[in-house]
């Protein structure tokens, strides 16, 4: 049987006042996905590697193998293929803030339509990947895995209806993430924000932020983009679980980083950029920060932001 590989970016989400509702995708890391077809119905997991043996092994939890079985079963009848069987690749860590469940479940999705033929649209396979990212961390946010297929800033406007917008990418934008040594878990940083209110002037803030965020991106104005990059609502909730936050931004900002925030629910902290010089310095100011107000050793990634999500390789 042939064998297909699909890459899957990682992605930052909650891209600045963006809670839930924006995110882009990165060049590196991601996750690589293995499927073929097989006579056994229904999705098989074979290997799992990259994890250190932390991931569920049970196809029903883990987030590649959900979205393949969606995928699979929304296809129907109309394909030949019964079942699959797909190894996953772990590319980045866990618990990151880069939407590694949400890339599992990008290349998932990806690989399964691809190798039934494409018969899903790319919105359906969003859909599906929801799936995998519902199952593997208990709520089905599609910030992650709508750039993480489909590359590039994804608005998602609306969840029922899935309704999801691309938004320009801008000439000369770099990006520099930092993953310190530690980890959050999307969960408990969800029920953080359980039953909290936000008041009308962190509202007008914000939507004033959003607002120029989306304009910023379509109009490539990145001093724009940069300020707009605030959230008063969620990131002073969430920056409490993260070593030295507020340190690692001011020296981001002091770096030369247009605007700087949680990618995701952390801990992991993204910067942009108006050039791939700055964003290395931006790293290695955030990285120094990290060491010496937090005892955290990182990793970094630096590049521009991937227009193309996740796609076959060889
Ligand atoms: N939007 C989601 C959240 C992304 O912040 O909970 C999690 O990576």
């Amino acid at each position: 049987m042939p064998t297909l590989r699909v890459f899957a970016p990682a992605t930052i989400s909650n891209v600045g006042p963006g809670f839930d509702v924006l995110g882009c995708a990165l060049y590196r890391p991601g996750d690589t996905v293995e499927i073929e077809a097989c006579d056994a119905p229904g999705v098989i997991l074979g290997e799992v590697t990259g994890d250190g043996g932390a991931l569920p092994l049970e196809p029903a939890r883990n987030a590649a193998t959900v979205a393949a079985a969606a995928v699979l079963q929304r296809a129907g009848t109309a394909n030949s293929v019964r079942g699959l069987r797909l190894h996953l690749h772990k590319g980045m860590p866990l618990a990151s803030g880069l939407g590694s469940s949400g890339a599992s479940a990008a290349a998932g999705a990806v690989a399964a339509n691809l190798i039934l033929g494409q018969p899903l649209s790319p919105l359906d396979v969003v859909q599906c990947a929801i799936m995998g990212e519902r199952a593997a961390c208990g709520a089905a946010h599609a910030d992650n895995v709508a750039p993480s297929v489909l590359g590039g800033f994804i608005l998602i406007r609306s969840y029922d209806p899935l309704d999801v917008v691309r938004l320009p990418v801008p000439d000369g934008l770099f990006v520099a993430c930092i993953h310190p040594h530690c980890e959050v878990s999307t969960a408990e940083a969800r029920r953080r924000l359980v039953g909290r209110t936000a008041s009308i002037a962190d509202v007008v803030a914000n939507t004033g932020n959003f607002g120029a965020l989306v304009a910023a991106l379509h109009q490539g104005d990145l001093g724009l983009l940069g300020r707009a990059i605030e959230d008063r609502i969620v990131e002073p909730v969430r920056a409490a679980m993260i070593p030295a936050y507020a340190d690692v931004k001011r020296a981001a900002l002091a770096a030369g980083a247009l605007g700087c925030s949680i990618s995701g629910s952390g801990p992991t902290v993204f910067a942009f950029t108006d050039a791939a010089v700055t964003a290395a310095a931006v790293a290695r100011a955030m990285r120094a920060t990290f060491r010496d107000r937090a005892a955290l050793d990182s990793d970094v990634w630096v590049g521009p932001i991937c227009r193309d999500g996740a796609h076959m390789v060889p």
